[in-house]
């Protein structure tokens, strides 16, 4: 098996790797989920730091790194560890112990790559959060970044305050075995509303994973729920370097009208950063309109759904459309195990 030369490589999101790499791991995730290719990562252990909670990012990468012969090492961090510190030239006399450019070169040395889940907007209420810095400031993902800098090891994104890169990937995965050739489909990436304030990390690496398979990408949000204004940028230049489009609308008909593909995300509005109340006040008025329901759906070009999950049923997507043979959803989360097993194969330097 020839490899994708991507071993030593961080992923922190696909931006950083080329369309041809992206499109290399979407293969051979696949080709590894049809049995044709068996990466072996004998002895080879994965690192896994959680400062958030997770189900499918972290049983997909312990059960790759299980079925490829390998191992995984899972903490929470603050809970099983000490308290980190990122920042630079800092007195350390508050509750921070241990800092990335110590704790990257010691977590290095016992495993072969480390994935790192740290989003401060994650678990943000609308109604009770406070903020951590501004989102200018958090969105530079400084620990990740830190940590990489110092790792001597591959670092793996698992969900930061910007970017999802396996969920992307395995959003990729999954319309490619659902179109074939998605060029020239219309992917709609639909902003719903939740009561929490959730981080945009997921849905831009989702408007990204359709961006690398050239796709005409339309994203659906109301006024004042824009994403992140350089990435959208950036995902432009990668789309149209590709053939396919990036738009941005708030008219739900029109943008349901003629998709191949719907995706759900609830995101907050990043002007609201740090008003979380005034978010919860403003977007009260949209909680009905923005639902996936079977009316929306039937506006399509018999679209399937999708959604990176948890979800919660009747706020996001109806029963009707989640239950029904439109939806993906289960398929996508399947897919999440073989993307992490050909990250970690490829960035191991096993494939
Ligand atoms: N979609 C996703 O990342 O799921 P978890 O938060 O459960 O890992």
């Amino acid at each position: 098996m020839a490899g994708l030369g991507l071993a030593g490589r961080n992923l922190l999101t696909t931006l950083d790797f080329t369309p041809a790499e992206v499109r290399g791991l979407v293969d051979l995730a696949l080709s590894i989920k049809a049995g044709d290719v068996r990466p072996d990562l004998a002895r080879k252990v994965l690192g896994l730091l959680f400062f958030n909670p997770s189900v499918r990012t972290r049983m997909s990468c312990e059960s790759a790194m299980a079925r490829m012969g390998g191992s995984s090492i899972a903490v929470t961090a603050g809970k099983d560890t000490w308290q980190f510190e990122c920042r630079e030239g800092v007195v350390m006399d508050q509750n921070t112990q241990e800092h990335v450019r110590e704790l990257a070169p010691v977590m290095s040395q016992f495993c072969h790559a480390v994935g790192i889940r740290k989003s401060e907007l994650i678990t943000t209420s609308s109604s009770t959060a406070t903020a951590t810095g501004t989102y200018e400031e958090i969105r530079g993902d400084d620990f990740i970044r830190r940590f990489a800098e110092f790792s001597d090891v591959p670092v793996v994104n698992f969900e930061s305050n910007t970017y999802h890169p396996l969920q992307g990937l395995a959003d990729s995965a999954t319309m490619v075995e659902r179109l074939g050739d998605p060029r020239g489909k219309k992917y709609v990436l639909t902003w719903a509303w939740h009561l929490k304030s959730l981080p945009a990390a997921t849905p831009h690496s989702q408007m990204i994973s359709a961006a690398n398979l050239g796709m005409d990408v339309c994203v659906l949000r109301p006024e004042g729920w824009g994403l992140d204004p350089e990435i959208m940028g950036a995902t432009r230049e990668r789309v149209e370097s590709l053939g396919g489009s990036l738009s941005e609308t708030d008219d739900i008909a029109e943008a349901y009208r003629g998709a191949n593909v719907v995706c759900a995300k609830a995101w907050a509005g990043l002007d609201y950063y740090g008003r979380f109340d005034q978010e919860a006040r403003d977007k009260e008025g949209l909680r009905k309109d923005w639902i996936v329901d079977e009316a929306k759906m039937d506006l399509t070009d018999d679209a399937f759904f999708m959604h990176c999950l948890p979800v919660r049923r009747n706020v996001v997507v109806t029963d009707g459309v989640l239950d029904s043979p439109r939806s993906a959803a289960i398929q996508e989360a399947g897919n999440r195990l073989w993307t992490a097993a050909a990250v970690l194969a490829a960035l191991t330097g096993a494939a």
